[in-house]
This record gives structure tokens, sequence and C-alpha cells, in this order.
């Protein structure tokens, strides 16, 4: 097993990367983290964040002595045998999962026999194994499941540590199993490939649980029902459960659309269709886009319209946009001819890189300001304390798309708000303008 203080190589302080050097930090261990973004390094050096994720500023403060951040991977392989890998895994454009990175990381090792690689990055079934053909020291595969916006939480209390090690590499794998076993949840000792298939078959079913419960929400609309009971009422069944049943504008984020992607490819290249998927994916982006039908059938033509987006990271409690929901929102209104204005609690700046036409706003109220129509995008906590009286009062035209069934129905109506939501009964719209 291994000791509180032995030394852990971190590469790549990305989401992952950075909430794993501050956690094995806070457990005791010293860390050693490298980043090839110069900058990064810099800003980690100086103490400060380089994303938001709740706890993660005060663990960065408190284990500070402990933590070292470079760009010199030589550095990390002087101080660590074991090394966690964090790099990222983005789409190409086949929809396969770019290993470039990965193999860049491999690369630099030189062949060397004397670390361990334990592989976080997300990566499809097989690559461990084609990896062990050009590292000759002990391989470790074991996927992240940490969930952006309760980050530090989840890496803290897992519920369950997988650990794939293949013949040969036991001892790295009960090592890396010692390094998560005062953390408690369950362990899941497997073999590499059976491993990454454990992230990939993971994040295919929570995506496909999300679609599932959109296309519910969309017959819900069709007959009357309401999806917030429906989903209750299924997910009160212990083989269902009440978690991923909400239903909204789909799933964002950098993860589920490449790691579905990813497994779809997989399958493919295997000789394998897997055709469910195809549905789980064409279901998210054409919910994302029944916005625009809700706006448009209230407000007819969208030329011309100031539409307010309340909400623009791809979830509450992070500043992470790839992925995000409000992108393509964004777009499509643009497309439509609207003028988007657009407030998010932590993602402005970054969201600003992504959509420079979309006016970004000090306020939700001062982007509900003169707005014929609002779409609430994001479920920050602080959209359910807005003084929606006021708003009301501010707007031009008091509508209001939840896209995340966020709000108070009845208490949004009472201030004066034509409210609709998603898999919930339609109010009859008032006469369409123009
Ligand atoms: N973000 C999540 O919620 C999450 C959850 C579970 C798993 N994952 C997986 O973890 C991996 C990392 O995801 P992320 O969101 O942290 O990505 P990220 O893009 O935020 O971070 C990756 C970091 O790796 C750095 N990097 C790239 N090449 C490097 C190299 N050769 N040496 C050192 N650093 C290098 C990049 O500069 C970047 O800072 C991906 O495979 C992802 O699928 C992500």
């Amino acid at each position: 097993m291994a000791a509180k203080n032995e030394p852990i190589g971190v590469i790549g302080v990305g989401w992952v990367g950075l909430v794993t050097a501050a956690c094995f930090a806070e457990l005791g261990h010293p860390v050693f983290a490298r980043d090839i973004v110069a900058e990064k390094v810099d800003a980690l050096r100086r103490g400060e964040a380089t994303i938001h994720e709740p706890g993660l500023d005060e663990l960065l403060a408190r284990n500070a002595e402990r933590l070292t951040f470079t760009t010199d991977l030589q550095e990390v392989l002087d101080a660590a045998r074991l090394l966690f890998v964090c790099v990222d895994t983005p789409p190409t454009h086949s929809g396969d999962a770019d290993l470039s990175r990965v193999s860049t990381v491999v690369e630099e090792l030189g062949g060397e026999s004397d670390h361990v690689l334990i592989m976080k990055s997300t990566v499809p079934a097989g690559t461990g194994a084609a990896i062990k053909r050009d590292h000759p020291g002990a391989y470790v595969s074991c996927p992240e499941f940490l969930k952006e916006g309760s980050a530090v939480e989840d890496f803290m209390h897992p519920d369950r540590v997988v650990v794939g090690a293949d013949p040969g590499d036991e001892e790295a794998g009960s090592a890396v199993a010692g390094l998560y076993a005062p953390l408690g949840g369950e362990l899941v000792q497997t073999d590499v490939t059976s491993a990454e298939m454990i992230k990939l078959g993971s994040n295919a079913f929570l995506a496909a649980k999300i679609s599932f419960i959109n296309e519910i929400a969309n017959v819900c609309e069709e007959v009357g029902a309401d999806v917030r009971d429906v989903a209750r009422g299924v997910g009160l069944d212990d083989r269902i459960g009440p978690k991923f049943l909400q239903a909204g504008l789909g799933w964002g984020g950098s993860c589920f659309s490449k790691d579905v992607s990813a497994l779809k490819q997989l399958a493919a290249n295997s000789g394998y269709h897997f055709q469910l998927l195809n549905a789980v994916i064409e279901v998210n982006e054409l919910q994302k886009r029944r916005v625009i039908k809700k706006l448009t059938n209230r407000v007819g033509s969208l030329a011309g319209r100031r539409v307010a987006l309340l909400g623009l990271s791809f979830k509450p409690n992070t500043d992470d946009m790839r992925g995000a929901t409000s992108l393509v929102l964004a777009a499509r209104l643009e497309g439509e001819g609207a003028i988007v204005r657009a407030f998010d609690p932590v993602a402005m700046d970054r969201a600003a890189e992504e959509m420079p036409k979309v006016e970004m706003c000090d306020s939700a109220l001062a982007a509900l300001d003169g707005a014929d129509a609002a779409v609430l995008v994001t479920e920050w906590p602080e959209f359910a304390e807005l003084d929606w009286g006021d708003a009301a009062k501010r707007m031009a035209r008091p509508l209001l798309v939840d896209g995340r069934n966020f709000l108070d129905a009845g208490a949004l109506r009472g201030a004066g708000f034509e409210y609709e939501g998603i898999g919930r009964e339609v109010e009859a719209s008032e006469a369409v303008a123009d």
C-alpha cells in the first residue's frame, strides 16, 4: 500500500488534474504537477485557481507547501514514481478520441520503466494495451468519475474507485488502490480494458438516461402530463433511481458528448453498430433546439427581438463553457436574427471568448432589461432568489422559458410572467405578436 507521504506526480493540470493534485495534497502527499501551459503554471504558483470549483481555492491555499507546479516533466519524474495522467482527450473530426496528448506523455517518458503510469484521462478501451507496448513500466487504468461543480466533494467521497491492472502490474494496482483507501468507496479491481469500458459505459448510460427523460418530457407536452411528476414516480423504482431524470435542455460539458461519440466509434471500429447511442446523441442535439420553437410559438419571428440568456456555463457551480448548451442557443438565436444578451455568475469571461456577438451584462436584471423573452439555461441557485416581480416590470415582454424546470411556475406567473418549462403543461400563449 502507498504510504501517506508517497509523492504523487500529476501530468496535465486541468479540471481533473488540478482537483486530483489538490485532493492528494490534502490527504498528505507531496504533489508534483506538470502542465505545458506556462501561464497556467504561473497562476497556480501564485496561488490562483485556474478553474472555478467549490472548495478548491481552500484546498490549494491550505496545501500550498505540499504542491509544486511546474512545466518541467523531469522535475516530476525525479520526485514521484506514481504518475497520474490527466491530459485532455478531445474528439477528433471522426468522433474518435484524440489520443495525441496521451501519446506525447508516453513518448516523453522515453521508454523508461521506473514510473507507474496511471491513466485518469478517459480513453477508448484498448488504449492501455496499446500504451503498454511502448511503456515498459507498470500501467494502471484509474478512470475519473468526478462531476464538475462538486469535483472536490466527489474526489474525497467516491462512490467507487476503479483500478484496472493487467497481470504483472498487480503491485502497481495495489499501490493505486492504497492511495484511495482513506477515501472509502467500493473498490472495483479489474483488468485495464474492463476499467476503460467502465468509464465509457458509465457516461454513455448517464447520457442515455438524460436523453430518455427528455423524450418522455416531449411526450408529456403532447399529452398534457407533467414530466416532474412522471420522473418522480419512475425514479422511485429502485431499479431506476431518481438521479439524472431531470428533463431540460439536454446535457452539455466536455465529457458526455465526446465519450458517447468515442464509444460509438470504438464499437464501430471494432465491427459493432451501437444503435442506441445514435439516438441518445440525436435526441440531445434536438432538445437544445426545442427552445427556439417554444419562443417562436409565442412571439413569432425572433428577428430584432431581444432575448436574455440566464446562465451560460454547462452546469451550475463551474465556469466551464465546453459543450455548453448556451453556445448552441446563442448561435441559433443569432441565426434567427435575435439580439442576445446574457448573464452568468462566473462564466462570462470564458463565455465572451466563445460568443463574441452576445452582450454580456453585469447582472441577471440587467440582461432582462427591455428583453422580449428570456431563457433560463443554467440553474444557478441565485436565479431562484431573483426579484422576479422587478424582472417582469423591466422586460418588454415578461416571457420566460425555464430550460431546467428550476423556478416556481406559480410564483413566476403570479409575478406577471408567461412561464413555460420543459415537459410540463403549456399555458395558453398570448396572441403571437407580428
Ligand atoms: N472534466 C471532467 O469533468 C472530467 C471528468 C472525468 C474524466 N475526465 C477526463 O479527464 C481528462 C482531462 O479532462 P479535463 O477536463 O481535466 O481536461 P482539461 O483540458 O481541463 O485539462 C487537460 C490539461 O492537460 C494539459 N496537457 C496537455 N498535454 C500535456 C502534456 N503533454 N503534459 C502536461 N500537461 C498537458 C493541458 O494544458 C490542460 O491543462 C479527459 O480525458 C477527460 O475526458 C474529465
